[in-house]
């Protein structure tokens, strides 16, 4: 994929549809042991981290993890909205009866940790498909998550908004950039990085269009370790507070195209409102 024209990559960042890629098949093992400038990391140590699952729809290889998660409440986890879109699903929404939150599962071959059931979906209305703004989803559990387990979100002008801060991003999606799915979750380093160099990369096109009210971006200024396909919805966490989640971005890990995340900072009262967080 890495030699797909951007324009196209920019296109398939959002549309790409995960159901067919699932359609290839687990990952091989070496491909999990390594990411896009990331390493191995477990469940147990990041406990607010989910994947998001259809097994019906996206295969039980990989306990059906389509896109990540993170627990902001003791029965809310939030993700993206796009996550939802028929473009990923293949299918409507209210047609995937076996919604599933993944918890506790480093690997995702294992029947390690937990699969609760999700007891409503709520997306976003004002998710802008095209400009990629307020990509937003909160799921609500049918049973709770110990209270100890829930990542506690970044203020509106949180100081981890400060371009430059250390934050890791963490998902099981593409550890490539070209269909390679991790096995096991993994984590990624990047900085935060200046408004002006994402709105500089993304002025509007095909994938999206930076707005720095809506979003944060994140990544090393010489590309390298970022979020991929699959890794969506997934916590951006700096200074021990969720900032971000994994939304979009043209490529992965490329010079100069950094990944691109929700601020939580804005929608943490649309969270709260949601009526998911308990
Ligand atoms: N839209 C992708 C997904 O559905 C996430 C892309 C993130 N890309 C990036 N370069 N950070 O999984």
């Amino acid at each position: 994929m890495r030699n797909f024209p951007r324009l196209l990559l920019g296109a398939l960042a959002l549309a790409l549809p995960l159901g067919h890629l699932a359609a290839l098949g687990p990952p091989s093992a070496t491909a999990a042991t390594r990411v896009i400038g990331g390493s191995e990391v477990t469940a147990a140590d990041h406990p607010w981290v989910v994947a998001v699952a259809s097994r019906e729809y996206f295969g039980s290889g990989r306990s059906g993890q389509f896109c990540g998660g993170v627990l902001v409440g003791r029965s809310a986890v939030a993700t993206a909205a796009h996550c939802f879109s028929s473009e990923v699903l293949g299918t409507d929404v209210s047609r995937v009866d076996d919604l599933r939150v993944v918890v506790g599962r480093t690997d995702l071959r294992t029947d390690e940790g937990r699969e609760i059931e999700v007891a409503r979906v709520w997306v976003n209305p004002a998710w802008d498909s095209r400009t990629n703004a307020g990509d937003l989803a909160v799921l609500t559990l049918a049973s709770p998550m110990p209270a100890g387990d829930v990542l506690p979100m970044a203020e509106k002008e949180d100081p981890a908004y400060a371009p430059g801060t250390s934050a890791g991003v963490f998902g099981w999606g593409d550890v490539r950039g070209d269909g390679s799915y991790a096995t096991t979750l993994r984590k990624a380093r990047v900085s935060v990085l200046e408004d002006a160099r994402c709105a500089a990369a993304y002025p509007g096109g095909p994938a999206g269009t930076y707005q720095p009210e809506s979003m944060v971006c994140a990544g090393l200024p010489q590309g390298g370790p970022d979020a991929c396909q699959g890794d969506s919805g997934g916590p951006l966490v700096a200074r021990g507070r969720l900032v971000g989640l994994v939304s979009w971005g043209v490529g992965c890990g490329e010079r100069d195209l950094p990944g691109v995340y929700t601020r939580v900072g804005s929608v943490r009262d649309l969270i709260a409102d949601s009526g998911g967080v308990s």
